[in-house]
């Protein structure tokens, strides 16, 4: 106040309409340079270099995602903000690219504008290993081994069914549900698997004297093991699947009828049919008495770090 009263007004005027100027010119030319950001192929990264997917495998990772318009995708490290774009354009679907450099999110978001999705398509700049994105329904990578491996712990907390699509990198030992091939170039899909190692009680909708009372489940990532038991008769599962938060296996019950069982787990409740290979189909239902075991296995061993550095021959 005290400084204004010491400007004339015209003086006064014309340092604010300098000032205005200034500001408008500073502010111009950083959008100009922002505007004219031209991305260096392998230019750093936080973590990693940039390089886009090339077009076709972006395409071919969103077709192994089998992509609807109700899904919402998020890319990991988002680059020039193709995949988001990509999923937007091609499948209608609502998607988010984060991405750690500011002029790549710039450049994604004057993209998206230019191809009439910024309804659909959001960009933000954030650190991947610092965001949450336990709303998508498919997560897209193409990082490396390593951050495969470090991002593993989050995404296994994702919701059974979630789909995880990588270009090129895998996830240690978690092997992939499907992987397909570009020429050389492969991208991979994992299902996170709903957790349902323990103990579980079964009851039948009728009385199945032979059939066991009780399944015990090991799961190691997607892979299933265990054995049906019947007092002291112990029955191993065989063909166990689990995909999402559907599990089915088969047994041989007490009196050699194979049985077959598909059910939905949600939490400790397994709900499901079992058709016996004498052809009765029934329903069942079985509870998980003890807590959900944690899945240990999705923090990199020792081992499958050693791996992940060996394998881009570093
Ligand atoms: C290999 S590029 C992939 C770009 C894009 N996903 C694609 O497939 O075309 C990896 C991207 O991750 C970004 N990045 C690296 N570390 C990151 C981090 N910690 N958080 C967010 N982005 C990161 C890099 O800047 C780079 O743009």
């Amino acid at each position: 106040m005290i400084r204004r009263a010491f400007l004339s007004r015209p003086v006064g005027h014309f340092l604010c309409a300098m000032l205005a100027c200034t500001l408008a010119a500073a502010s111009a030319s950083a959008q100009q340079t922002r505007d004219s950001f031209t991305p260096q192929l392998g230019q750093s990264g936080k973590d990693v270099m940039w390089l886009p997917s090339h077009d076709q495998v972006a395409n071919m990772m969103l077709r192994l995602a089998a992509v609807t318009p109700r899904d919402y995708v998020v890319d990991l490290g988002s680059g020039d903000g193709k995949i988001p774009i990509a999923a937007a354009r091609d499948y209608g679907v609502r998607a988010l690219g984060l991405e750690y450099n500011a002029d790549l999110v710039e450049l994604s978001k004057r993209r998206a504008r230019e191809a009439g999705l910024e309804a659909k398509v959001k960009f933000e700049k954030a650190d991947i290993f610092e965001s949450d994105y336990s709303s998508a329904t498919v997560v897209t990578l193409y990082l490396l081994p390593e951050l495969n491996l470090r991002l593993r712990p989050t995404l296994m907390k994702m919701k059974p069914g979630t789909r995880i699509v990588s270009n090129s990198f895998e996830m240690g030992s978690w092997s992939p549900d499907e992987t397909a091939f570009i020429g050389t170039t492969k991208a991979m899909l994992w299902v996170i698997p709903a957790h349902v190692a323990g103990t579980w009680t079964v009851s039948y909708q009728r009385k199945q004297p032979a059939a066991p009372a009780t399944i015990n489940l090991r799961q190691n990532f997607q892979k299933l093991e265990g054995e049906g038991v019947l007092s002291q008769a112990r029955m191993s599962l065989q063909y166990a699947r689990l995909r999402a938060s559907d599990v089915s296996f088969e047994v041989r019950d007490d009196k050699g009828a194979l049985l077959s069982y598909k059910a939905k787990v949600e939490g400790n409740r397994m709900v499901g049919t079992v058709s016996s290979s004498r052809g009765a189909r029934i329903a069942f239902q079985a509870q998980r008495g003890d807590a959900p075991v944690p899945f240990a296995e999705a923090k990199a061993t020792p081992e499958e770090e050693a791996e992940a550095v060996r394998a881009l021959g570093r």
